[in-house]
């Protein structure tokens, strides 16, 4: 690198570096596998987004009406001064429902690995709430991230952490991110978080296997991203979108499948893919608000108040730090 690179620079170069190793080790398992935080560069936001507008895509729209109809009472339970760090904040759009009711914020600090979707809402969230510090950070929130100072009197942390992205983690790993929040919250901190409700497989599976495919540009969009930035060969149209509920386990998992005998190079190493071969790039879990409490609980978390929709397809939870 050059001596005049910037701090940056070198972000992205290892931000690169990262995704090349995790390809590398996913695809050379026996059952191959990619991380589904890889889904977001531009292209796989701006593909979630349009998947948020789907009919068969409940999860927003729900989340959405709750937070539309209680977002007063959350506000209330967050208190007042608070500095609102949300995980995966996307286009953070229930998040000015929320900023709407909250009492004296003293800033939101949106945490997100898709770089240049994070700045340009946080530029339009700027404009929208200029009284507010948004101060994003572009950071895994599985990872100690340092968090930026606000300008106004902070009284406490609350994260918010919609959406039921915490869903596409594994227990152990679902676990270990209430943890991490518990830490980085402190005393008189807490958590709003969004949690997608176990329903009829049929609205689930409808719902990851949408009639105009943009599911399917999405889970596909991740192969496209290889050959992007990791100097791949992968033929995207060999591959085919699969997402299925497992009943067992109480998830969505997708796959993409390879429709024939194929070979891919990447970053100057060969994978081969037997038809019919599958690589797993998400899981998406469903809960009961009794087993997302009874795991908040092993972290140290304590469940205050849950707000459902109608049809009891998705839970908002506010969650407090024990004493
Ligand atoms: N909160 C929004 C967006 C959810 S989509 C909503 O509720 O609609 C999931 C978001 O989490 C994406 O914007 C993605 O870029 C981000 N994300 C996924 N894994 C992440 C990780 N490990 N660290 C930081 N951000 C992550
Ligand atoms: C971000 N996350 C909660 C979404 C989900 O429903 O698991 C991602 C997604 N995958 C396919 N459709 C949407």
């Amino acid at each position: 690198m050059s001596s005049s690179s910037t701090s940056s620079d070198s972000a992205v170069v290892s931000e690169i570096e990262e995704f090349a190793a995790d390809v590398a080790a996913g695809l050379s398992r026996a059952a191959k596998t990619l991380p589904s935080k890889y889904f977001y560069d531009q292209r796989g936001s701006q593909l979630f987004d349009q998947i948020c507008e789907l009919p068969e895509y409940y999860p927003t729209r729900t989340e959405l009406g709750i937070m539309q109809q209680y977002a007063d009472e959350m506000g209330r339970q967050i208190g007042s001064g608070a500095m609102v760090i949300e995980f995966g904040s996307g286009s953070s759009v229930k998040t000015r429902i929320l900023l709407d009711h909250l009492v004296d914020p003293a800033a939101y600090v949106p945490v997100d690995v898709s770089y240049e979707h994070l700045h340009a809402t946080a530029r339009q969230l700027t404009k929208a709430y200029p009284g507010l510090d948004i101060l994003p950070v572009c950071a895994d929130f599985t990872r100690p991230f340092d968090l930026p100072a606000a300008s106004q009197l902070e009284t406490h942390d609350a994260v918010y952490f919609p959406g039921s992205t915490i869903g596409n983690f594994e227990q152990a790993d679902a676990l270990g991110l209430l943890e991490h929040i518990v830490s980085l919250c402190g005393s008189g901190g807490g958590l709003l978080v969004g949690i997608d409700l176990q329903k009829d497989v049929d609205v689930l599976e409808a719902a990851y296997n949408d009639a105009q495919g943009v599911t399917a540009e999405f889970n596909l969009n991740l192969l496209h991203r290889i050959n992007r930035q990791l100097e791949g060969d992968v033929q995207v149209d060999q591959f085919r979108h699969q997402a299925v509920y497992n009943h067992e386990i109480g998830r969505i998992e997708m796959y993409l499948i390879s429709k024939v005998d194929q070979a891919a190079t990447i970053r100057g190493d060969q994978y081969t893919f037997a038809a019919g071969e599958r690589i797993c790039t998400e899981y998406s879990h469903k809960y009961t608000v009794e087993s997302f409490a009874k795991m908040a609980e092993s972290a140290g978390l304590t469940l205050r108040r849950q707000w459902l929709d109608d049809e009891e397809y998705f839970a908002v939870l506010h969650l407090a730090l024990l004493d």
